[in-house]
C-alpha cells in the first residue's frame, strides 16, 4: 500500500463515524504522568503528532502550556475546536498543510501529514505526548517519523509515549507493537529509555483477539 493510500484509510476512518479509538475524556495516564512530561515546568511548548480529536490538546492548554497538535483528518483536527467551543483563525500553509489555531496562538492544530512537517514551520518543543502514534505509523515510515520528531524536540526534550505491545506476528497492525526493545532499536542512540508503566490492555486483547496485549507508558528522555 502506498503512502497516500495510508493517509486515506485514516481519513475514511474518521469520514465512517467516531473511531473506536478516540476517548471523550482526557487521557488519565497524561494526567499522571503529566510532571514527567514538562519537567514539572510551566508554558511548556508541547508537540501531540497523530492527534486525532483528542481532548489532551485543550486540557494541555488550560494547564498553562502551548499545544501543537498534527493530524490528517481535518474533520478530527477542527473536531478538537468545536469540542471546545472554539472558533480556529484557519490558515494554508502550503500544499500540504493547514493550521487552525485559537487561544492567541496556544492551541494550534495542523491538518496534513505528520511526515510533512519540519522545524521551520513548527516548533522546537519541550516535549512530545505520543498517544497512540508511533503505533500508528507504518514500519516503513518509522524512521522518518523519528528523525521528524527529534528535529522538533529541543535538545534536553523528553516524550511521554503510549503505545500497545503484543506478538506482532499474530495480527498486521495499527497498531503496530511497540515493545522497549522496538524503542530502543528506533530511538536508543538519542534517549535513555524507561517503562514507566505496563498494563494487561484486556478489552483491547478481545476485540484484535490476540493471546496476550499490554499497553505501555514509555518515557524518553535526551542522551545530549
Ligand atoms: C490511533 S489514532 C490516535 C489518535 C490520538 N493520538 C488519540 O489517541 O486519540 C492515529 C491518528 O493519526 C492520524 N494519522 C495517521 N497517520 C498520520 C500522518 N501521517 N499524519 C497525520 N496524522 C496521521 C489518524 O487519522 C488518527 O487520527
Amino acid at each position: 500500500m502506498t503512502s497516500s493510500e495510508i493517509l486515506q484509510q485514516w481519513q475514511d476512518k474518521w469520514t465512517a463515524g467516531e473511531p473506536r479509538w478516540h476517548i471523550n475524556h482526557v487521557d488519565t495516564h497524561l494526567q499522571k504522568y503529566i510532571d514527567q512530561l514538562t519537567g514539572g515546568n510551566s508554558g511548556q511548548h508541547i508537540l501531540v503528532p497523530l492527534c486525532g480529536r483528542s481532548l489532551d490538546l485543550k486540557w494541555l492548554v488550560d494547564q498553562g502550556h502551548s499545544v501543537v497538535g498534527v493530524e490528517i483528518s481535518t474533520g478530527a483536527a477542527s473536531g478538537i475546536f468545536s469540542d471546545a467551543g472554539l472558533s480556529p483563525k484557519v490558515t494554508l500553509v502550503n500544499s500540504n498543510l493547514t493550521l487552525y489555531e485559537a487561544c492567541e496562538g496556544r492551541l494550534k492544530v495542523f491538518a496534513g501529514d505528520m511526515l510533512c512537517v519540519s522545524s521551520d514551520i513548527c516548533g522546537p518543543f519541550d516535549c512530545i505526548w505520543d498517544k497512540n502514534s508511533f503505533g500508528a505509523i507504518s514500519p516503513a515510515d518509522r524512521e522518518r517519523y523519528v528523525d521528524i520528531c527529534h528535529s522538533l524536540l529541543k535538545p534536553q526534550g523528553r516524550i511521554l509515549m503510549f503505545a500497545y505491545v503484543y506478538n506482532q506476528s499474530e495480527r498486521n497492525g495499527p497498531p503496530f507493537s511497540i515493545s522497549t526493545d522496538l524503542l530502543k532499536s528506533t530511538n536508543g542512540e538519542r534517549y535513555n529509555i524507561d517503562c514507566l508503566e505496563s498494563v494487561d490492555a484486556v478489552e483491547k486483547k478481545k476485540i484484535f483477539q490476540l493471546s496476550s496485549m499490554e499497553y505501555a507508558i514509555h518515557f524518553l528522555t535526551s542522551k545530549m
